[in-house]
């Protein structure tokens, strides 16, 4: 058994401020009681040198603990203690099916941070039945409130098949061109098309439809819709997703858009009209987390809504740490529901 410490990126401090250890904390947890149940113990906030980090116990690490300790999503640099003021650097083995530059080129209003997108992305995936297939893809994750594809894009970076709908047409668009224009000027093979859905002759909406080659290697499909989010299920297979991973809006404005109907109920009550949907895109086993600001909603009426949808809520342990001030008129919290 060793102490191993976990050194978090720069940019953690600049996300989250004073959170940044709490959340990694929790987050570390959730692995160390799922793919590292046994393994790893004792995790919480220690300091090296005067420099915080997150610090644990491990036993003999194999490299597949350390390819899912890598993919932490603050993690700058990992350690083993050797001895009294010597550290063992781990060699990192981060899944970068593309470079990291299709996650942090987009800027924009209203983009949910790369960082906190990559958590949530994770403790979602290792709350499912295929937490351990975390590092080896052949997933497929949806996002139901995708925008520009912040999940999406790291979804891709983790070699998994991506879906995503919004109703925001603006954002849909963006996000179609920013896919193209980044693939063909990586030189990345891609055939995607847009392509209206029409139901009894009419136009119900856009879909954007394709494949990429990750890496010359790994066909990732992409199919993200334009549309309202309450009728995900006319859209997709029930059953067919291994995670879904969404984060509601805050209830507060970006920017002076006009928005439609759909776009401006409130976060409690889209939950509640789309929640019962998505769970059934679940394949058993399946996880769906969402985020959402708590000024606007009650973390029980949120969890209220996911049972309600046949989910079981997890709220215990690690869950119940995510909980962060992002700025004067949010504060964020995560919810996880399994569909058994
Ligand atoms: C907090 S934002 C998510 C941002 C996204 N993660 C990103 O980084 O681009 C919430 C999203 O929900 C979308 N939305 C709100 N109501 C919707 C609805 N009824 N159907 C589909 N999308 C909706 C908004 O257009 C917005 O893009």
């Amino acid at each position: 058994m060793s102490t191993h410490v976990l050194l978090l990126a720069p940019s953690a401090n600049r996300v989250y401020a004073e959170a940044a250890i709490e959340l990694t904390v929790a987050e570390v947890s959730v692995f160390a009681q799922t793919v590292l149940a046994g393994k790893v113990r004792d995790v919480a906030a220690t300091t090296i040198a005067g420099l915080p980090c997150v610090g644990f116990d491990a036993d003999e690490l194999s490299t597949h603990d350390i390819s899912m300790l890598s993919n932490v999503s603050s993690s700058y640099a990992l350690f083993a203690v050797a001895g009294p003021d010597l550290l063992r650097p781990i060699e990192q083995r981060r899944l970068a099916w593309f470079d990291d530059d299709l996650i942090t080129i987009p800027k924009y209003a209203g983009k949910t941070n790369e960082q906190f997108t990559h958590l949530l992305l994770n403790v979602t995936l290792l709350s499912s039945a295929w937490a351990s297939s975390l590092v080896e893809g052949g997933l497929r994750v949806l996002d139901p409130l995708c925008g520009r594809g912040s999940t999406l894009n790291q979804a891709l970076v983790y070699g998994y098949d991506v879906a995503g709908i919004d109703l925001d047409g603006k954002d849909f668009e963006a996000y179609a061109a920013y896919l193209r224009t980044y693939l063909q000027r990586k030189r990345i093979k891609h055939k995607l098309e847009t392509i209206p859905v029409r139901r009894n002759k009419r136009l119900v909406a856009r879909r954007l439809s394709g494949s990429v080659v990750a890496r010359g290697e790994r066909t990732l499909g992409i199919d993200v819709v334009h549309a309202d989010t309450t009728a995900a299920t006319d859209f997709f297979k029930q059953a067919s997703f291994h995670a879904i991973v969404a984060d509601a809006p805050y209830g507060v404005a970006h920017g002076s858009r006009t928005v439609s109907a759909g776009l401006r109920r409130s976060p409690l009550q889209l939950l509640a009209d789309a929640v019962p949907g998505w769970a059934r895109l679940l394949r058993p086993g399946g996880t769906l987390g969402i985020s959402w600001n708590v000024h606007v909603a009650r973390r029980q009426d949120a969890a209220e809504v996911l049972a309600a949808a046949g989910l079981t809520v997890l709220d215990e342990g690690p869950y119940e740490r995510f909980r962060h001030r992002v700025d004067a008129a949010i504060t964020r919290d995560i919810l996880i529901g399994v569909r058994g």
